[in-house]
C-alpha cells in the first residue's frame, strides 16, 4: 500500500468510504455457482479495494459484512459468511498488520460464536497502534440495534449518575455507538443497484452522499473505487450551509 499524503494531491478524497458490498447472490447465480461462492469472490473484492483504498488517499474504509438481518439467511450461508470472516482474519492479518491498517470491528458481539469473537479480538488488538489506514468490519451489525446498544448505556450511565440527562447531545450520543473515535463517512457506496441503505451507519451518515453503482461486488475493483471518488470530487456538499466544504482541502 503507498504512504498517503506522501507525494500525492489528495484534495478531494473522502477520508472514510463506507461500503454496501451486495451483489454476491447474483454474481454466483449468473454463473451457475451457490451463492457461498460469490461471498468467497466477495472476500478477494474486499482485498483489492482495501488495496487501492490506501493508495487512493482515503484514511478509512467501513465495510458491511454481515448484518442483524441477514441471521434470516440459510444457516449454510450464514455459516459459510462466518467461516470467511475467519479466514480472512487467519490469511490476512500479517500482511494487514504490515501494511498499516488498524482493525476495529462494528457490530453486537452477543450471538457470536466464541471462535469468531477470538479472531476478531486479536486482530483488533494486534493492529490497536497502526495509524496508517483504519478498516472497520460491520459485522453482526445494524444501525437500529446500535443506536438501542448505545441507548441502553446511556441509561445505565444516568441510572448509575455518571451521565446527567440534560447533558446528552449529539457527541455523547456518538461516542456511545460502535464507531466511537471515527470519522463519519464522507461517502456510502452501495454496489449492485440496489438503493437502499440496509440499516448501514444511519446515523453516522446523516451528511455522507451516496453513491449507487451498478457492479456486483465481487466484480468490484480500483477502478470502481477511483470511479466513485471521481463522482464524490463532482458532488458540492454544504452541510446545511450555503457554503461548499471539501475534504482533505
Ligand atoms: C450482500 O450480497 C453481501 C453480504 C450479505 C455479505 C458480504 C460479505 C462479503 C463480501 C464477504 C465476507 C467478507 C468478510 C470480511 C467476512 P448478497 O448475498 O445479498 O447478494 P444478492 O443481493 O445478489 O443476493
Amino acid at each position: 500500500m503507498a504512504d498517503p499524503g506522501a507525494s500525492h494531491d489528495f484534495s478531494g478524497v473522502p477520508r472514510h468510504v463506507a461500503i454496501i458490498m451486495d451483489g454476491n447472490g447474483r454474481w454466483a447465480k449468473a454463473r451457475g455457482l451457490p451463492r457461498a461462492a460469490g461471498h468467497e469472490r466477495g472476500v478477494e473484492a474486499l482485498r483489492r479495494t482495501v488495496e487501492a483504498a490506501g493508495d487512493l488517499g482515503i484514511e478509512c474504509l467501513t465495510v458491511f459484512s454481515f448484518s442483524t438481518e441477514n441471521w434470516r439467511r440459510p444457516a449454510e450461508e450464514v455459516s459459510a459468511l462466518f467461516g470467511l470472516l475467519k479466514l480472512y482474519m487467519l490469511r490476512d492479518l500479517d500482511r494487514l498488520k504490515r501494511d498499516g491498517v488498524r482493525i476495529r470491528i462494528l457490530g453486537d458481539r452477543a450471538n457470536l460464536p466464541e471462535d469468531i469473537l477470538a479472531l476478531t479480538d486479536k486482530a483488533v488488538r494486534e493492529t490497536a497502534h497502526n495509524t496508517k489506514f483504519a478498516l472497520n468490519i460491520a459485522f453482526n451489525y445494524g444501525s437500529r440495534d446500535e443506536l438501542v446498544r448505545a441507548v441502553k448505556r446511556i441509561g445505565e450511565g444516568i441510572e448509575s449518575g455518571r451521565i446527567a440527562a440534560g447533558k446528552i447531545d449529539e457527541a455523547l450520543i456518538s461516542q456511545h455507538l460502535d464507531t466511537q473515535g471515527l470519522p463519519d463517512p464522507d461517502l456510502v457506496i452501495r454496489t449492485s443497484e440496489e438503493y437502499r441503505t440496509s440499516n448501514f451507519l444511519l446515523w453516522q451518515s446523516a451528511y455522507a452522499e451516496y453513491i449507487f453503482m451498478p457492479v456486483f461486488w465481487p466484480d468490484f475493483g480500483r477502478e470502481h473505487l477511483a470511479a466513485a471518488l471521481q463522482t464524490f470530487r463532482q458532488r458540492e456538499r454544504r452541510f446545511g450551509g450555503v457554503t461548499p466544504v471539501v475534504p482533505h482541502g
